[in-house]
């Protein structure tokens, strides 16, 4: 197997992580959220008292059993699982808890597997009569619950507990709305609702993620009156078309990414092949109508047209590669199932953008000189997005004399298109994909950061690999992710290849955040014994297009390696 390790101009966390030690860098993260698939409460008791009817005329969509055992022992949940499979029946879900001293309560929430709804009542006594074969304790078998959607409402506060609906299916989602990826605020607009019309928008919750299982887990009933299928027109409709060659993890929104096979093909990457990380539909603009408003303390406020944009400033041109923060998150996932979309490497691509200077705006036109900046204790730069979402960088990345953070209108010499921001998107190089925000609308100097899950979220801020769940972390205390860190990556020959034993070329890219340049990448084909430098390509033809910063470029790189030469030496 062949490693790379890739050396930076600034070692800010100093060599030894470069050498072997782990990074904590800022893909760690995503450990924690995955841990919310853990957070099942096994603590049964500890949950709302549900509320058990009788069964009903109309047939539940599912039964529970409970079955309380006095002496719980290895081996009786799977034996008990055996006997559930033979009674024909799907297990939707299964727990035990057993804080009761010596006793445990397995419950389980069953399905039959023919009519795939709750089983009758001669049904439901046999089950029991056969699980309490097992072990000596008490078994109770019911009808799941049915809630109407007057009930649901009811559950709208923590002190009552938060119910959801969701489809035919009542949720309690209680304890999970603090550890909720896309944050607390979010997730309360629904608090007593039925989700579906929310998940309308945010259609990754039912794209590849782990959302619909995670809710699963915390069904607590059927709902007796669901929403009719009738949902209006879809607001992904006016989407723009894409090219087929990209890898979809969701189309609504859409979250695409380059396939390995095209990254090496040209150091700009092509702009309909550009990977794709949405938050919401792709609005549509047009750019006769489009304002840009500039505002906040320390400034005075303007309005400019795109025309403004484009007459009142020096045009600039900045080379960079922008990368969402979760690119290699399935690389994680062989480590540890994670939470959020199981990007590959294409999640990062690189183009020249045409634009002008934020700093030069904000300066010479919204008057933040940097005396105001003082004076005003300006801390950040919020950008907000006509599609709804909105994210900061700090005020001394926006306004540094040697910075091209760029408000772009063009993209690889053709003008922005509306898949990618048009008519004028944010690019700050070096920084992590999400505050290069899109369709911009406004930019407000503040003495707070922005607001909302895509600045002050778990999914945007650093934990240790060890955390699984957030109790007892203030999230506000911990930073939201900005630079991103060094990385480099194999393209070919692909992970899992057989070569042969033979001259083969090995392939990849380089990169690093926050300006720090690539100094060197090593090879290794024997698990890290011994390395070899690989030469540096493609990325220092871009250097006529790069401003002050040109450090910043990543680099394609190559390196031939003579396998059976290198593996003889070592015999
Ligand atoms: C009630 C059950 C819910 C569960 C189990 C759930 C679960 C999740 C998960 C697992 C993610 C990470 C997904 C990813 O990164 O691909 C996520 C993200 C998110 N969720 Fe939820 N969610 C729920 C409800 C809601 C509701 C009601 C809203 C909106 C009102 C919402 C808005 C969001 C947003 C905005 C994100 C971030 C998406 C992005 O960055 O593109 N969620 N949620």
């Amino acid at each position: 197997m062949a490693f790379c390790r890739t050396v930076a101009g600034h070692f800010p966390w100093g060599l030894g992580h470069l050498r072997g030690s782990r990074t904590v860098d800022s893909t760690f993260f995503y450990l924690s959220a995955a841990a919310l698939a853990v957070w099942l409460d096994s603590n049964e008791s500890s949950r709302p008292r549900r509320h058990f009817r009788p069964s009903c005329c109309e047939a539940s969509s599912s039964s529970i059993i409970k079955f309380r055992v006095d002496n719980d022992r290895p081996g009786l949940l799977s034996e008990a699982t055996e006997i559930l499979k033979k009674q024909q029946l799907n297990i939707r879900d299964a727990r035990i808890s057993t804080n009761e001293d010596s006793r445990a309560c397995h419950f389980y929430v069953v399905q039959d597997k023919i009519s795939g709804s709750g089983l009758s009542e001669d049904r439901l006594a046999q089950v029991r009569a056969a699980l309490q074969e097992l072990a000596s304790g008490d078994c109770q078998a019911e009808p799941w619950p049915r809630y109407s959607s007057k009930e649901v409402a009811e559950h709208s506060s923590i002190e009552k507990g938060i119910w959801v609906s969701y489809k035919d299916g009542v949720y309690d989602i209680t304890k999970f709305v603090a550890n909720h990826p896309g944050g607390k605020d979010k997730i309360m607009l629904a608090a007593g609702k039925a989700i579906d019309p929310f998940w309308r928008i945010y259609q990754q919750h039912t794209g590849r993620g782990n959302a619909v299982e995670l809710l699963e887990s915390m069904r607590i009933g059927d709902l007796s009156d669901p929403p009719t299928a009738d949902c209006g027109s879809c607001p992904y409709n006016t989407d723009p078309e894409r090219h087929p060659a990209l890898i979809f993890h969701n189309n609504k929104p859409c979250n695409a990414e380059l396939p390995a096979e095209l990254m090496l093909d040209s150091w700009l990457t092509p702009n309909p092949v550009w990977f794709i990380r949405h938050h919401h539909p792709v609005p549509c603009i047009n750019p006769k109508q489009y304002r840009l408003c500039v505002d906040g303390v320390g400034t005075k406020k303007v309005t400019l047209c795109l025309e403004d944009i484009k007459s009142r400033f020096l045009k600039r041109e900045v080379v960079t590669t922008i990368q969402c923060g979760g690119n290699r998150r399935s690389e994680l996932d062989q480590i540890e199932k994670t939470s959020g979309i199981p990007w590959g490497f294409g999640a990062m691509s690189t183009a020249k953008f045409g634009g002008v200077y934020l700093r030069e705006v904000l300066q010479h036109c919204a008057g933040l000189s940097h005396e105001n900046v003082e004076a005003f204790e300006v801390k950040h730069v919020i950008f907000k997005s006509l599609d709804g979402m909105e994210a900061s960088i700090p005020v001394e990345k926006a306004l540094s004399p040697y910075g091209d953070v760029l408000l772009a209108y063009e993209m690889n010499d053709e003008p922005l298109n509306m898949e990618h921001g048009a008519p004028v998107r944010v690019v700050v190089p070096g920084v992590v994909g999400v505050r290069n925000v899109k369709w911009l609308g406004q930019i407000t100097a503040s003495r707070d950061e922005a607001e909302g899950p895509w600045q002050r979220g778990i999914a945007y801020k650093g934990f240790s690999p060890m955390v699984k769940d957030l109790k007892g972390i203030d999230i506000e205390k911990i930073p939201s992710m900005q630079d991103l860190p060094i990385q480099s990556a194999i393209v070919t020959p692909k992970a899992g290849s057989i070569v042969e034993l033979d001259d083969i070329e090995v392939r990849g890219f380089a990169w690093s955040g926050g300006g720090r340049g690539i100094v060197r990448v090593d090879v290794s084909i024997d698990e890290g014994n011994t390395w070899v430098t690989a030469d540096l390509l493609d990325g220092k033809d871009a250097a006529r297009f790069v401003s002050e910063c040109s450090c910043r470029r990543g680099h394609f790189w190559s390196l031939l390696v003579n396998i059976y030469h290198c593996l003889s030496e070592q015999m």
